[in-house]
């Protein structure tokens, strides 16, 4: 019963952060759920499945917000809306695989319920349906803008193939990791905002960098959310461990112990990573030394320097909604 509560609590944050801009939001998942049909069964079976199971969609949030932020929703902002959920998607079907990860949203993932093959065709399709619906519009502009996000995320997943497995992982490579993978595609949602909105390339400049500082506070809190106890998010915990990727909590702990419990946990992770148990015991160091303390505070800080970039705009509704909106992104609960 306090559970539920505590949801409905959060649904109504969500739902008042998007006041401002609810229409656009009820329209924008009525194109979104049409643009991703196919007339391959396969496929449209597949794209259906995913609808049902639709996210917490804080990037078309995002969009909007600075659009109206920059001048007024147009066109436009509601296909650079579309386009890039369509990529988000594309990108978390191919995750799951390369995470080789079951679940998603609380259920099964793609890989899960049909394997890798289709899984992998699949992520293809919703990414270039995303490109399509700006060259069938002549958004070169929003193309522009998402192909290089598509880019630097896919830079950011082979970047933590490359680095994220040394345990000796530094602090400054962790951050070049999730501002590519992450922080980039909420970065290009407000960018995407603002131009569509007519905003000037200072203002899109300005508006890239607040996404970018949200986007690293999102993804810090993504990996805290892999230290939790239980798994009460829609995503397993402990994964990022079993596939051996150090993020913040575990960088902050190995720098900060003895050097005896330094080389359990290097031993836990090198060659005991799929042992629940052992896992689970590195958790618990991580939890002991300040691990998620210190991530916690990096995120808080990265949020509070995102709101500083928005002092130039005069205080409006919106405005208070993207701030509210900063805030969702570290206290939200899935
Ligand atoms: C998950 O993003 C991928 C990360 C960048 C951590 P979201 O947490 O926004 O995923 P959905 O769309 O709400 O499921
Ligand atoms: C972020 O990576 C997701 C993408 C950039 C696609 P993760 O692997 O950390 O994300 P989750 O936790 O599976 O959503
Ligand atoms: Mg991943
Ligand atoms: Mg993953």
């Amino acid at each position: 019963m306090l559970n539920l509560d505590n949801k409905e609590q959060k649904m109504s944050i969500i739902g008042d952060i998007q006041k401002p801009v609810k229409g656009h939001i009820d329209q924008f998942e009525v194109v979104f759920r049409d643009a991703i049909r196919s007339k391959v069964s396969l496929l449209d079976l597949i794209m259906r499945y995913l609808t049902r199971r639709k996210g917490k969609q804080i990037r078309p949030l995002f969009v909007f917000l600075s659009a109206e932020l920059s001048g007024g929703v147009t066109d436009s902002s509601h296909r650079a809306a579309a386009m890039i959920e369509l990529l988000h998607t594309a990108t978390l079907v191919h995750d799951d695989v390369v995470d080789d990860s079951n679940e998603r949203r609380g259920a099964f993932s793609i890989n899960a319920l049909w394997k890798n093959k289709i899984a992998v065709l699949a992520g293809d399709y919703l990414l270039s349906r995303g490109l399509l619906l700006a060259v069938e519009n002549k958004e070169f502009r929003l193309l522009q803008i998402v192909s290089a996000a598509t880019r630097e995320m896919s830079e950011g997943e082979l970047l933590q193939i490359e680095k994220a497995r040394r345990l000796d992982i530094k602090e400054e490579i962790y951050y070049e990791i999730i501002r590519k993978k992450t922080a980039v595609l909420i970065a290009a949602c407000c960018a995407a905002g603002a131009a569509s909105a007519g905003a000037s390339e200072e203002q899109i400049a300005n508006m890239f960098k607040f996404g970018e500082l949200v986007g690293m506070a999102f993804q810090v809190k993504d990996d805290l959310f892999d230290y939790h106890k239980s798994n009460l998010i829609g995503k397993p915990n402990g994964i990022d461990i079993r596939e051996q990727k150090m993020t913040l909590p575990l960088i902050f702990t190995l720098n900060n112990v003895d050097s005896s419990t330094k080389s359990k946990i290097i031993n836990t992770v090198k060659n005991h990573n799929k042992d629940r148990a052992r896992v689970d015991e590195v958790i618990e160091i991580v939890h002991k030394n300040g691990g998620l303390e210190y991530a916690h505070q990096r995120m808080i800080q990265f949020a509070s320097e995102a709101k500083t970039l928005l002092s130039q705009y005069q205080d409006s509704d919106v405005k208070n909604a993207l701030f509210s909106l900063v805030d969702y992104v570290i206290s939200r609960d899935k």
